[in-house]
């Protein structure tokens, strides 16, 4: 996508052909810095700290810091260090298990000075898929847009919400949530984004609401509690978000607070779909609720907030009493019976084993 006339990713190499360079997302929206990655210490701390994040991207960093650890020594030894240092990042995202089982199941195989070459290869693989993974999605969900504005009579707009940042940030281009939006609106489709804040870390205020003023897609930013309210006043057409996890039984597992608005969703006829690209979907487990690994992040990220001052000064302030407690449970998982769609590059079906196999017929 472009930022100011330029067309960027969210990772790419440098002249050099191996040093790494991403954005760093959490200066975004009030400054965009680029940072570079030169070991797998960098990309590991990047990936904790969250200059990167969401599920595809997280995993196509791996991959490249994958490739960083084999140009600094091509070893066994050094092959399973960087698996395990990199799976360590974060719990939540699948997309870092299968990168990494990519990644190492192809190097595994081949001599040790053939090892940092194709790495490089087999990463740039990776986020190339994923873009045309997400550019699918974003055909495949334009015509379920498509389908309200008709029904609408083509009148007003199509009022999407969405929660959290499932743009193109998230991944290497076009987003999961948001690339039918983008597609939609780049086809003349009048497409209205309601944009969860997403507290703790208000990834929709600051990536999302950025992401869509910057191709000029019409938004309106709100709280986190209010898209009950809009919904039951019709405001509301579908919804959409994104996706860190997806069981082969079509659990969603996504950014805390996504359950919420399936439950509204569900109780007020909207329909919820959800982005989701195929190295998303866990194939080995069944109950979301049950068997997905939630994230607990630290509690400073919900006492405290960050921001740009009148003064235009960036920092964080605290908002609770010194002291409090606070608790910081980063995803849930909304059940299938409240999805009404899963969209992926193959296809929409629906959130259920019968749906995903269907469409992904070698998963069964
Ligand atoms: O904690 P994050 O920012 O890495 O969480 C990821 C997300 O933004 C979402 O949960 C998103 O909807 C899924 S990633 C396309």
């Amino acid at each position: 996508m472009k930022v100011d006339g330029t067309s960027y990713r969210t990772i790419w190499l440098a002249d050099d052909g191996h040093t790494v360079e991403i954005i760093d997302q959490t200066k975004l929206p009030h400054l965009f810095k680029v940072v570079k990655l030169k070991t797998v210490d960098d990309v590991a701390r990047a990936i904790a700290d969250m200059l990167v994040r969401g599920a595809p991207l997280i995993g196509a960093t791996a991959a490249y810091g994958m490739a960083l650890a084999m140009r600094a020594d091509n070893s066994d030894e050094n092959l399973k260090a960087a698996y395990d240092q990199l799976m360590a990042t974060r719990p939540t995202a699948v997309n870092l298990r299968w990168a990494l089982d990519n990644m190492s199941g192809a190097l595994d195989a081949v001599d040790f000075e053939r090892r940092a070459g194709l790495a490089f290869t087999r990463a740039a693989c990776i986020a190339d898929a994923d873009v045309e993974i997400c550019s699918a999605i974003g055909d495949n969900g334009k015509a379920l847009i498509e389908g309200h504005w008709n029904a609408k009579g083509k009148r007003g707009k199509v009022n999407v919400l969405t929660h959290c940042n499932a743009g193109w940030l998230a991944t290497v281009d076009w987003g999961t949530a948001l690339a039918p939006i983008y597609k939609a609106h780049d086809a003349g489709i009048p497409v209205h984004v309601w944009v969860d804040e997403t507290r703790p870390r208000n990834q929709g205020a600051s990536l999302t609401a950025w992401e869509l003023l910057s191709h000029g897609v019409d938004h309106t930013l709100i709280v986190d509690n209010v898209g009950g309210h809009l919904m039951q006043h019709g405001l509301v057409d579908l919804c959409i978000v994104g996706t860190d996890r997806t069981t082969r039984c079509g659990d969603v597992c996504n950014k805390i607070g996504t359950y919420l608005k399936a439950l509204a969703a569900h109780d007020n006829g909207v329909p919820f779909y959800v982005g989701l690209p195929s190295p998303t979907i866990d194939w080995t487990i069944c109950d979301g609720v049950a068997d997905v690994p939630i994230e607990e992040r630290d509690a400073a990220e919900v006492t405290r907030i960050w921001g740009r001052t009148g003064k235009g000064k960036t920092g964080s302030i605290t908002i609770s009493p010194d002291g409090t407690p606070a608790a910081n449970y980063a995803f849930d998982v909304t059940p299938s019976r409240l999805v009404t769609g899963l969209i992926t590059e193959r296809g929409v079906c629906t959130a259920s084993e019968e749906g995903l196999t269907e469409l992904f017929p070698e998963k069964k």
